[in-house]
């Protein structure tokens, strides 16, 4: 149980299921004031009612509706101490677009908690918070990063789509961090394992062949091994106990791909997100 005076405000996105319902468990269950936002109304109900903690709803492939959680949090919380952007997957075979005309990988893992980040930055300031973001291995392993083609229109696939993704939450937790650190605003990205989660299941997904197979079930990491490292950021006290605007891994500064430590890049991608946003 944590001291009443280290009680901090966590807002979870992603928080119906996976990694973030574990973080989101483990939090609370330390006393902070968890915050649960999810998609799916049944599954967020379900862990909001089990912790006895406030919940949101919010679909991130719509912009409309990011705006709206951001009004529903910034309203009834003047301070937020950590917002975990969590919420993401690899999503179909073929390219999609949401309804505001961006490509749904890049949307949902990346340019919504962008725009929610944004749409917070008061709340999180007033706090002198933090922002983690959930990235993956992915950012190496698959990334085929093009500043002029975010929205994937000349060159799909599922993996580099989410690949991609993955290294623009690096690249937006290092800006954010170098704007707003003098500020008291920090932020991190981190991997969190190979974990059992929803994560790949939805039938057409891109990975689904290696998330749901029997050979995988058996290396797949618990979904509290995927929340340790955010559990971790969230709890511990940034620029203190660990670096900001850096990758983790295992609780400790990782080596993204170089691409993810370009500053002039992470400059770029923040002003094209603002310039994305603008008309929606
Ligand atoms: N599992 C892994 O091995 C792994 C590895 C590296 C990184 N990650 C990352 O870890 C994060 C959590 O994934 P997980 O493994 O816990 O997967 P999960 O069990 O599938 O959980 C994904 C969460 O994201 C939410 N979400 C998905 N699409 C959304 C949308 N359009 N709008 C709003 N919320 C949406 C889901 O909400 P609903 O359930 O309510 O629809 C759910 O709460 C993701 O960012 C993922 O990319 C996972």
């Amino acid at each position: 149980m944590t001291d009443s005076t280290d009680r901090r405000t966590i807002v979870i996105t992603g928080a119906s299921d996976g990694i973030g319902a574990a973080a989101a468990r483990e939090l609370a269950g330390h006393g902070h004031e968890v915050v649960v936002v999810g998609r799916s109304p049944e599954k967020t109900a379900a862990i909001a009612d089990e912790l006895g903690v406030e919940h949101h709803l919010a679909d991130f492939a719509d912009v409309g509706s990011v705006r709206r959680l951001a009004g529903e949090l910034g309203a009834q919380h003047p301070r937020i101490d950590v917002l975990a952007n969590n919420a993401g997957g690899i999503f179909a075979k073929h390219r999609e677009a949401t309804v505001d005309g961006h490509e749904l990988t890049f949307q949902v893992n990346y340019l919504a908690p962008f725009l929610l980040t944004q749409l917070l930055h008061e709340n999180l300031v007033a706090a002198h918070g933090t922002v983690i973001n959930t990235s993956s291995a992915a950012n190496k392993l698959f990334s085929r990063f093009d500043i002029d083609d975010l929205d994937a229109q000349r060159r799909y696939s599922p993996r580099r789509a989410y690949g991609n993704a993955k290294l623009a939450q690096i690249l937006f937790a290092k800006e954010l961090d170098r704007r707003y650190r003098d500020v008291g605003l920090t932020s991190t990205a981190f991997h969190p394992g190979v974990i059992a989660s929803s994560f790949s299941a939805a039938p057409g997904s891109a990975m689904r062949a290696v998330y749901a197979s029997r050979l995988a079930k058996l290396f797949l990491a618990p979904v509290e091994k995927g929340a340790d490292t955010l559990v971790f950021l969230a709890e511990k006290h940034p620029g203190i106990d660990y670096p900001t605007g850096e990758y983790f891994v295992d609780r400790k500064p990782a080596k993204p791909k170089r691409q993810a430590t370009d500053a002039g890049l992470a400059r770029d991608l923040w002003d094209r997100s603002v310039a994305m946003l603008a008309d929606v």
